[in-house]
């Protein structure tokens, strides 16, 4: 197939990747892509969703996947469905799932899916009221997507004014802090779970656990994540089963009758709480570094699945994942979160090491090529995957590759997979 993926990170490298790993060949597009995608394929540079639909059209590309959330919420799936075209992904209605906190909680609330206690509003006084109601530590969100700053985790009540304050006036995030979700705190282990859906049927993916703090021990500032494992031994099947039934049916039976069939995938934030799965939040993507590691884990055809999805006929597959365990591993630039960084040379040790060769990969996210260098970009730089037997040994694996990379100001986590090791 003609396959193009939009987005840039080390989730559209690692899709990119299982899918020139299938037996059938495949021909690749990125739009944008990074640095390291122009050597799987081509990168393009059309912004205009319309223009982009077109060169697909006229290019015969028989599938698109979208990785990151703001086309979904800028619709550009309706965009190429409108000229007939297979796309992977939600409706720009579906996304609002993800788009709109309030959107979320309200649909969570309407359909009894299990999630926190919550009031949405715009107005301060019903927020304070609200607030004053809960025990600290007091959970405030602002409705609109803010590159997932929007969440506040506060440790008291007057922090949790000031907050409210702050995005009620516009002041933190613009129009989408203009209404808020005050909630209250779980105090549980988070989970990170995706069903790749079709509006009807859906497939599960393996339970992985996301690492958001920047530093050892969930210390330091939030992130996108610096690292991933799955499948995490801490959800057993009656656990999957809660999900299946209590969130994810729901769900879909639920955007059904919203009139906006959920295709793509549904990334579940969830909190387990005494045995219990409580929905946290929605994406409408996955998770970027889970998909890193859930890829490899699958050895049934990728494309397949997502072409099987886009075409509401995920009933007719069966989906196949290996017995074995990925761990990734993010490193990050200088001054990721706060800020950009110099661009520094990667040096990629060549790998003579069988086990290193044969169990570990690289899914190359903020990097350029200049003149065939590789260059780290800021951000998060790319992601180690180790496999193995165990999440020990897949683990161990991941690092002996990370201490094969090497570039300026280089940051990784030490302990990721530790809630389980
Ligand atoms: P969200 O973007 O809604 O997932 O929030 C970002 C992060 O904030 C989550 O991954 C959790 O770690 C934390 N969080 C969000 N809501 C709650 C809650 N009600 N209780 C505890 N932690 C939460
Ligand atoms: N790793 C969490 C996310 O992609 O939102």
């Amino acid at each position: 197939m003609k396959i193009l993926i939009l987005g840039n990170g080390g989730r559209e490298f690692s899709i990119a990747r299982a899918i020139l790993n299938e037996k059938e060949a495949h021909e690749l597009f990125f739009m944008p892509g990074n640095g390291a995608t122009s050597s799987l394929g081509t990168n393009l540079s059309i912004k205009d969703y319309n223009e982009l639909a077109e060169y697909a059209k006229a290019n015969e590309v028989d599938l698109t996947i979208v990785g990151p959330e703001a086309p979904l919420v800028d619709g550009v799936v309706d965009i190429f469905k409108s000229l007939g075209l297979t796309i992977f992904g939600p409706s720009k209605e579906a996304a609002k799932l993800e788009g709109s906190k309030v959107y979320m909680k309200n649909f969570l609330a309407k359909y009894n899916i299990p999630t926190a206690r919550y009031i949405e509003t715009s107005s301060i006084e019903d927020a304070f009221k609200f607030a004053d109601t809960l025990n600290a530590p007091i959970v405030v969100k602002a409705d609109g997507l803010c590159g997932g700053k929007g969440v506040i985790i506060a440790q008291n009540h007057d922090e949790a004014k000031v907050a409210i304050s702050e995005m009620l006036s516009g002041k933190s995030f613009g129009d989408a802090g203009l209404k808020v979700i005050v909630e209250e705190f779980l105090d549980g282990y988070e989970l990170s779970m995706f069903a790749v859906c079709d509006g009807e049927d859906y497939i599960l993916l393996p339970a992985a656990q996301d690492h958001k703090r920047l530093k050892d021990n969930d210390e330091g500032p939030n992130t996108g994540g610096m690292g991933a494992y799955a499948p995490t031994p801490l959800v057993d099947e009656a656990l999957y089963q809660k999900v299946k039934e209590r969130i994810i049916r729901p769900t879909l039976d639920g955007m059904k009758k919203e009139g906006a069939p959920f295709e793509g995938v549904l990334f579940i934030g969830i909190m387990v709480v005494k045995g219990e799965a409580i929905t946290l939040e929605f994406n409408v993507r996955f998770g970027d570094p889970e998909c890193e590691i859930l890829m490899p884990l699958m050895t049934s055809s990728v494309s397949d699945m997502f072409y099987k999805a886009a075409t509401n006929r995920l009933g007719e597959i069966k989906v196949e994942f290996s017995n074995q365990y990925a761990v990734g591993v993010v490193m990050a630039s200088e001054n990721y979160p706060y800020s950009s960084s110099t661009p520094a040379e990667i040096i990629v040790d060549d790998v003579h090491h069988e086990e290193i060769a044969k169990y570990t990969h690289i899914s190359y996210a903020g990097v350029s090529m200049i003149d065939g260098v590789l260059y780290a970009d800021g951000g998060r730089v790319l992601v180690c995957v180790g496999i193995g037997d165990s999440i020990k040994q897949a683990r161990d694996r991941a690092y002996m590759r990370c201490g094969q990379v090497h570039f300026a100001g280089k940051k990784l986590r030490t302990d990721i997979a530790y809630q389980v090791l």
